[in-house]
């Protein structure tokens, strides 16, 4: 199929798989939303229709769209620096710190090749027998099915990577096969690194995040490298890709030099030392003659402020969903309400009730909320991350609301 798509429709899925993956502009081939949105045309399927079901980030429309644009290159030991680091200078201070176990986190790991890389790295670092588990997840379904599969042609194994660690092991002609003792250390799970991972996956003590927040707006970046640093635990290691961040992350130190990109999470220790140092510097000078006064305050580590739990209307929010998932509309529809009056700021609550009520038929109790949506919404820096069950940018409040509002112009 040929000839010009409506623009607005090519808009609105650039705006929802940026939304979703955190994706700049820039980052997003054009001619893969293009071919997916022909292809659904091709089906039979309206512009409008279209439009109506990009409303929903979780549609399959948008799950197809984030598909078609995702890079999933990788290979073993990319970037071996990394895994020398973490083998000679990270695995022994994390030891140093007592530790009975060692946790890993592969995050962004496409096909599984960092992950078995970096547990391979781990095991080989401690002395037999000692706990090592590694986690790899990525928001694309079907390269974690293939990391599962933990068998790999040629692509993946790169002359400029040497093999640093016993890692696979030859089981065809161009075929390898991850070790079992390698395998058996090793699981994946699908998450997008917008979202706070579930407290399920407990802490780690290294995570690799190399090569994923390169396609990130600077807003949706941060917001990752946050939620990222509140897994690790404390002189927990974070490794980032060549040129993903400028500045150090908050709480955390810079190791290693700094093409390395190498960042340690501070201890409570060197926290508490660190307030006291402020205190110190920052207490008035002794007057002439020596007065008693009680010891400066020790300022509460940084780190616990910032693990905060979620706002209650997230909480609220999160209840709602429930009911929905349970079919209960009118019980979803009294506590959207309820939110609604009482934060009346909170973007997602707006949008969610909207869409609650246009699904039940009630497009005049919609739109008043749509509207609503859009003009709080525009008031936001168009990147500012909204709180709710998924980070999202202010922008794609904004753009649902126009879309909304202007369906009758596609009609
Ligand atoms: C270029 S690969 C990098 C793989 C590996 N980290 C490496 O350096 O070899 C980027 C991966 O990040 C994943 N990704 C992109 N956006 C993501 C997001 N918001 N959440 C989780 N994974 C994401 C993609 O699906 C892709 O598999």
């Amino acid at each position: 199929m040929s000839g010009e798509l409506d623009p607005r429709l090519l808009t609105r899925a650039r705006e929802v798989v940026a939304a979703i993956t955190g994706f700049r502009e820039d980052a997003i081939a054009a001619e893969a939303v293009d071919r997916v949105m022909r292809s659904e045309l091709a089906r039979g399927r309206t512009p409008a229709d279209l439009l109506g079901e990009l409303l929903y980030p979780s549609s399959t429309l948008a799950t197809v769209l984030v598909k078609a644009i995702l890079v999933g290159e990788t290979y073993f030991f990319r970037h071996p620096e990394h895994f020398r680091f973490l083998s000679r200078e990270a695995v022994p201070a994390v030891l140093q710190r007592g530790s009975l176990a060692l946790r890993g986190w592969s995050a962004g790991c496409a096909s599984g090749e960092e992950t078995y890389s970096l547990a391979a790295c781990l095991q080989a670092s401690v002395p037999h027998g000692f706990p090592v588990e590694v986690l790899g997840t990525d928001i694309h379904e079907a390269s974690l099915e293939a990391a599962r599969r933990a068998t790999y042609g040629t692509w993946s194994r790169r002359e400029s990577a040497p093999r640093l660690f016993p890692l696979y092991t030859e089981t065809g002609e161009r075929e390898v096969t991850i070790l079992p003792a390698v395998r058996r250390i090793t699981t994946f799970a699908q998450a997008n690194l917008l979202a706070p991972l579930p407290e399920r996956f407990g802490r780690f003590d290294f995570i690799l995040c190399r090569n994923v927040l390169t396609y990130f707006t600077p807003a949706a970046r941060d917001a990752a490298i946050t939620l990222l640093s509140r897994t690790l635990n404390p002189g927990g290691w974070l490794f980032l890709g060549a040129v993903e961040v400028d500045r150090v992350p908050a709480g955390m130190v810079r190791e290693g030099p700094p093409e390395l990109q190498a960042f340690r999470l501070l201890t409570p220790e060197e926290l508490n030392a660190r307030a006291a140092a402020a205190a110190r510097a920052a207490a008035p000078r002794p007057p002439v003659a020596p007065v008693r006064r009680p010891p400066p305050p020790v300022a509460a580590p940084a780190r616990e402020v910032a693990v905060a739990p979620p706002p209650p209307p997230t909480r609220q929010h999160l209840t709602a969903l429930e009911r929905i998932e349970e079919g209960d509309e009118v019980g979803a529809s009294s506590v959207l309400e309820a939110l609604v009056r009482q934060a009346p700021d909170y973007l997602p609550g707006l949008l969610e009730l909207a869409l609650l009520r246009e699904r039940s038929g009630a497009r005049e109790g919609a739109v008043p909320l749509m509207r609503a949506l859009r003009t709080r919404a525009e008031r936001l820096p168009p990147d500012q991350l909204v709180d709710g069950p998924e980070a999202l940018p202010a922008r794609f409040y904004q753009a649902s609301a126009d879309a909304y509002l202007n369906q009758g112009a596609l009609e």
